[in-house]
């Protein structure tokens, strides 16, 4: 086996759509990836069986979204510039802006466009109902000062007419129960907008952990069917990523070298926190590894290790683990649940050499999609 190697695992992947598939029954309603946190276009043609299209933060995973998913195309960006939003207008389903200002700033371009006559395409705005439930300061779209969603205070004396409706994005790896809350802040300071008649669809964003053992499904259907009927809704659409992507891969790793600091043994691995898995670092996230033996490695034990990056960054550190032997160089590690947010954040910062790319098939076998050489660092450089 090569390191560094990612690989996706279809039959994972199935499994967390199908419990995706049934939420979107029983709560009739919609649900797209979001491609900002999975986007391994090599394996929508599964996704495309159980979803309705993607979510896109602009132009570029637009394109994707529309040239190799090919359904709905739900996009929305803190701030657009005119020519992105010239082609955005042709491709996308849905349109949502964030601010007054950018609403009124190409109103008239999207309202004149043919799409929106004949209702291919839908414009919408994002809200911000300042109802902090997360617990990742960096993570939280309602903090005070935030720029993300339109607060009911600028919404004030904003003429609305083409917007049908209105997208929230407030969760990060929650339960129902946050949304539950989240819901009861919308009803209060935006249902005024949500009562109106040309209001017909309600975009509750990502982060609901729906694919968690411990997600309380029950409820996330019970609280959009309420929605809907409350006002009057066409269309409930969720947006996650992680839920989708959540422990559907790996990333394959090897030792380098094992040198001892302080009497600190250090495994200074192929992969890095910085390049390969910034969420390490910026959630802060500790993977689940699993040692050359096959066996899981601990927090503590009698073969401790800080396992580290080959990049510069003294802060390059995954984590300290504990495995049932001494590690040696050339022993592989795999870390888990490494799908979601890596692929889709990575560098080669340092030039530290890019992940293979590899699917594994409902049949077993592996299939190398991709291997990324010198040329891939250099031609990003200019
Ligand atoms: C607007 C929007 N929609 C959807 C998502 C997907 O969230 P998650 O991957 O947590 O489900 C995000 C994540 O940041 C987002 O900003």
């Amino acid at each position: 086996m090569t390191t560094p190697r990612y690989v996706i695992d279809l039959a994972a992947l199935r499994r967390n759509l199908e419990i995706l598939s049934k939420v979107k029954q029983d709560a009739e309603c919609k649900i797209v990836l979001a491609l900002k946190g999975y986007a391994l276009w090599k394996s929508f043609p599964l996704i495309r069986d159980y979803l309705d299209g993607c979510c896109a933060s602009g132009l570029w995973e637009a394109k994707l979204s529309q040239q190799e998913f090919g359904s709905h195309t739900l996009t929305y960006s803190p701030a657009y510039k005119e020519p992105e939003l010239l082609e955005l207008l042709e491709i996308s389903n849905h349109l949502d802006f964030n601010s007054p200002s950018q609403w009124l700033r190409f109103r008239d371009l999207a309202l004149k466009h043919p799409r929106y006559h004949s209702g291919k395409l839908k414009l919408g705005l994002r809200i911000n109902p300042e109802h902090s439930t997360g617990s990742t300061p960096i993570y939280d779209p309602c903090a005070a000062g935030s720029r993300l969603g339109t607060t009911t205070e600028q919404l004030d004396g904003v003429d609305l007419t083409g917007i049908t409706g209105l997208h929230f994005h407030t969760l990060c790896e929650q339960n129902s129960h946050d949304l539950k809350s989240t819901l009861e802040a919308i009803h209060q300071k935006f249902g005024h907008i949500l009562s109106r008649p040309e209001i017909t669809w309600l975009n509750m964003g990502g982060g609901h952990w729906i694919t968690k053992p411990d997600y309380d499904c029950d409820l996330l259907v019970k609280l959009i069917r309420e929605t809907k009927q409350r006002y009057q809704l066409e269309d409930v659409w969720l947006e996650p990523g992680e839920a989708i992507a959540i422990h559907t891969g790996v990333l394959e790793a090897s030792v380098l070298d094992i040198v001892t600091n302080a009497g600190q043994h250090i495994a200074i691995l192929d992969v890095s926190a910085t390049c390969h898995m910034p969420d390490v670092l910026e959630m802060p996230y500790r993977p689940d590894v699993i040692g050359p033996n096959g066996l899981a490695a601990t927090a503590s034990g009698q073969h401790l290790y800080r396992l580290g990056g080959p990049s510069c960054l003294a802060g390059d550190v995954i984590g300290d683990y504990a495995f049932s032997n001494p590690l040696k160089v050339g022993d592989k590690l795999t870390f888990d649940d490494m799908a979601h947010y890596t692929m889709v954040k990575t560098t080669t910062f340092n030039g530290v050499p890019h992940p293979a790319i590899a699917l594994k098939h409902e049949d077993g076998s592996i299939e190398c999609l991709r291997e990324f050489g010198y040329h891939d660092f250099r031609d990003r450089l200019c």
